[in-house]
């Protein structure tokens, strides 16, 4: 712990609190120290401490009654006993409604203190181990899946439902699309969350070593094998294996893959020896899987084998509508971990967001974003902050999908007759003879543009 121990000493003498409370102080722990029982639950009711000293014996309470009501209230909060002489029996009962430990008097003081730096190590273990259970929470939680589309709604509906379940999922989307975080939702949101996650991707792993990778390997299975080693299905048992391009993985190992499924055991490279197995499956690829089992590049029963619950998340630019709120969800994250003021984007350069057809999907809109909320000076990301390939492809677009010709003409029509009838001083008669038309000809197209007379 960083921060100081806080210590709560309950001892009715006070010829051993005041002493004992100095050295524990001296200690460096932050110790308050009261004489009765009714003083400890006064304060145990308004703050936490993290280890609960007391004496066994005293003259209002049980020091096992006070041990139960901190292990209801805190149950991290680690508590130590003093007993006035040795009594194996009173120990085995406080160790078993939970206390840390127990001292018997006279104390003496350094076993004491070896007491509380091993509650201490424990409560920081245990605070980490919250922290970081509660970061992983928090950081693949579904709230931090950014997506309005109706097509995003559809994908978190079907997530929600298939979170708390065993099912076998296959995503499906595009690079960059969130594929890997919507694998992690479902683990660390599902029924394995306290367990293992473990990703492999098939494509980086070269072939040769893929399936001791996933299976593992007996020593001497083959050069190199110089030691046994574990693989990732059974670093990854009771929690969730995620195959990631699972499309890219070689024939020889989609067999022994859909062996594995079936049988829900591995055996390692070199062994026959089966491990029984408990893993979810999570799978993932941005082929196009029936395609690939058309062609005979993947398994058909593996492919059905994984995709129980298929969710398909659609490219970027199929749901323009997400990249507001995306861009907005990452100018935030990237202002914040550069510990500056939320920076606005302009509507402008929103829209130019809106027209890209972001190749890389949200990995390449997060990197953007990084890229102009770094590069931006002020607290407003315009148009011209926008990275200029972007800008760029989706000028070259909008002059690829040309020119709109009736619109256009009907602009310069509108333009050449304000300026006839202004040069006219608003006779129409004089205007239309200066355009070639006839005078009603000319009404009519004047109400057709909407035009107001000028002159
Ligand atoms: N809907 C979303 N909301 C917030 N962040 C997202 C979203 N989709 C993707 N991201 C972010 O975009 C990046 C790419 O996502 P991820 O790695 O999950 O994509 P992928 O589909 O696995 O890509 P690849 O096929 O290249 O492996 C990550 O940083 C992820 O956090
Ligand atoms: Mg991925």
């Amino acid at each position: 712990m960083t921060e100081q121990a806080k210590i709560l000493l309950i001892e009715d003498e006070e010829l051993s609190r005041e002493p004992l409370t100095k050295l524990l102080k001296a200690a460096g722990y932050a110790v308050i120290g009261v004489e009765s029982g009714e003083k400890a639950f006064q304060l145990l009711a308004l703050e936490q401490f993290d280890i609960i000293v007391t004496d066994l014996f005293l003259p209002d309470v049980n020091g096992i009654d006070i041990l139960k009501k901190v292990k209801e209230r805190s149950p991290l909060t680690e508590v130590i006993l003093i007993t006035g002489h040795a009594s194996a029996e009173t120990a085995v009962k406080a160790m078993k409604e939970g206390a840390f430990d127990y001292i018997t008097k006279p104390l003496n003081f350094e076993e004491l203190q070896i007491i509380i730096t091993k509650a201490v190590e424990k409560r920081q273990i245990l605070n980490e181990n919250v922290y970081l259970k509660k970061q992983l929470r928090d950081k693949f939680g579904f709230s931090n899946i950014i997506g309005n589309s109706a097509a995003m709604q559809k994908v978190f509906s079907r997530m929600k439902r298939v979170a708390n379940t065993d099912s076998t999922v296959l995503i499906l989307g595009e690079s960059g699309t969130g594929k890997e975080l919507v694998a992690k939702a479902l683990h660390f949101n599902g029924l394995r969350r306290e367990k293992p996650f473990i990703a492999v991707n098939c494509a980086a792993i070269p072939e040769t070593l893929l399936e001791s990778e996933l299976f593992g390997h007996v020593k001497g299975a083959f050069t190199g094998a110089i030691r046994d080693k574990i693989g990732k299905f059974e670093a990854a048992n009771f929690g969730t294996v995620f195959l990631d391009e699972i499309g890219i993985m070689p024939m020889h190992l989609q067999t022994k893959l859909l062996r594995v499924l079936q049988e829900q055991e591995v055996e390692r490279v070199g062994s026959t020896k089966p491990i029984k197995l408990d893993v979810r499956i999570i799978s993932a690829t941005n082929v196009n899987l029936e395609e690939e089992v058309k062609r005979v590049k993947f398994r058909e029963d593996l492919y059905y084998r994984l995709n129980v619950i298929p969710v398909t998340i659609p490219p970027l630019r199929e749901r323009t509508e997400d990249i507001l709120p995306l861009s907005m969800h990452f100018i935030e994250k990237n202002c914040l971990e550069m510990k500056q003021p939320v920076m606005t984007i302009q509507k402008e350069a929103i829209e130019i967001l809106e027209l890209y057809h972001w190749p890389g999907n949200v990995r390449e809109l997060e990197n953007a974003i990084e890229r102009m909320v770094t590069l931006t000076d002020g607290s407003t990301i315009t148009e011209q902050d926008v990275p200029t390939n972007i800008r760029e492809q989706v000028m070259t677009r909008v002059t690829e999908r040309g020119i709109d010709l009736a619109k256009t003409v009907s602009e310069i029509e509108k333009q050449m007759i304000i300026e006839a009838l202004l040069l006219a001083k608003g006779v129409k008669a004089q205007a239309a003879s200066m355009l070639k038309l006839n005078r009603t000809t000319l009404v009519e197209k004047m109400r057709r543009l909407g035009i107001e007379n000028p002159g």
